[in-house]
């Protein structure tokens, strides 16, 4: 009776596995039949109804059964693979002509290009890197620098104050007199970095950049300054340019200069970036004014034929980025557009 029951339950296991169309229901075929709660656990559970003797011989016999429905599983679950794989190749199909997933690139910001080409030319001519805090005592930023309070030069520059001693610094002059207080010359510092003023139009902005540059040493001259400023032209915008000092006023020079180079766009015929001039201005620059060495301890109160000489330049460093890219707006330096952005390389 039982085994006629067993014989049964394998061959609507068998047949049930031929039937099975995919691998999941395959799979719950093999729960039914062999697994714990299946028909072969509970076939097994009627086993006591059999004379003792017979019992062996019938376990025998199941786990025989059994061994043929787990040879036809995995016949038929080989079958379903190989038939799933082929209908996955057939209808997923990889394009291989479809854009790949794009990673945006950084780069550096054009004001960064433009510091680090400054540093780099200079460097070759002995010039390194100084920097200095943003927010100033009124010391470095003007007194130091021969700007009495009242002076009009203050005025000059609108000054973001934040107490009445410190201010956001209006240049990178002040890092001239860090620099003189803390090395002995001879001194040939870069100071590039973020300056402020309470102004703001499409070439002015309120917070900007520029680079300093000091030398301090023993019979400096204004044809020292010159020629390093002409080499330095020549490397930044090109060869064929010319350089020009017209004489200016600053209270931490004497005397003093504006640089103006020509056009690099127009190469000194006249166009929109330099107004029709042939000219456009860089920044300021000076021998450094015997106040300021002695305010920063380079020389003595007392004047003497060992005394040491500086010149000092300041640059806009948007104004050359400006210039030299025919960029007609400050405000796309600080919009993060990348279309404006992406651009720049060096
Ligand atoms: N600090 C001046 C300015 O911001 C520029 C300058 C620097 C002029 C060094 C002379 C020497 O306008």
């Amino acid at each position: 009776m039982l085994k006629e029951k067993a014989k049964a339950i394998t061959e609507k296991a068998l047949e049930a596995i031929q039937q099975a169309s995919d691998s999941k229901s395959l799979y719950e075929v093999k729960v039914n039949f062999l697994g714990k709660q299946g028909e072969f656990s509970k076939l097994m559970k009627e086993t006591g109804k059999l004379p003792k003797e017979d019992r062996p011989a019938f376990g025998k016999e199941v786990n025989l059964l059994k061994k043929n429905i787990e040879e036809a599983y995995l016949a038929k679950e080989l079958d379903l693979a190989n038939v799933e794989l082929a209908l996955r190749l057939k209808t997923e199909k990889i394009d291989l002509t479809l854009p790949g997933v794009y990673r945006a690139v950084g780069r550096q910001h054009p004001l960064t290009l433009v510091i680090r080409e400054i540093v780099d030319i200079l460097s070759h001519i002995g010039f390194s890197v100084r920097t200095g805090p943003m927010i100033e005592e009124d010391w470095y930023n003007f007194e130091a620098l021969n700007i009495p309070k009242d002076h009009p030069a203050r005025d000059m520059q609108d000054t973001f104050y934040m107490d009445d001693t410190h201010v956001l610094r209006t240049h990178t002059s002040p890092i001239q007199i860090h620099t003189m207080e803390n090395e002995k010359p001879p001194l040939r510092v870069l100071a590039p970095g973020s300056v402020f003023r309470c102004d703001s139009d499409v070439t002015h902005s309120p917070n900007f950049y520029q680079i300093e540059g000091l030398c301090v040493d023993k019979k400096v001259s204004m044809a020292d300054l010159k020629g390093t400023i002409s080499y330095f032209v020549n490397a930044f915008f090109g060869q064929d340019l010319k350089t020009r000092f017209r004489p200016s006023f600053f209270p931490f020079t004497e005397p003093s200069a504006e640089v103006d180079c020509s056009c690099p766009i127009c190469k000194g015929k006249g166009c929109r970036v330099c107004s029709n001039t042939g000219w456009v201005e860089i920044g300021g620059c000076g021998l450094v004014n015997p106040k300021v060495l002695v305010h920063a301890k380079i020389n003595a109160a007392e004047r003497s034929d060992d005394d040491y000489q500086g010149y000092a330049f300041g640059f806009g460093i948007e104004r050359m980025a400006m210039i030299k890219y025919g960029i007609d707006d400050i405000r796309r330096f600080n919009e993060n557009d990348m279309r404006f952005l992406a651009q720049f390389k060096r």
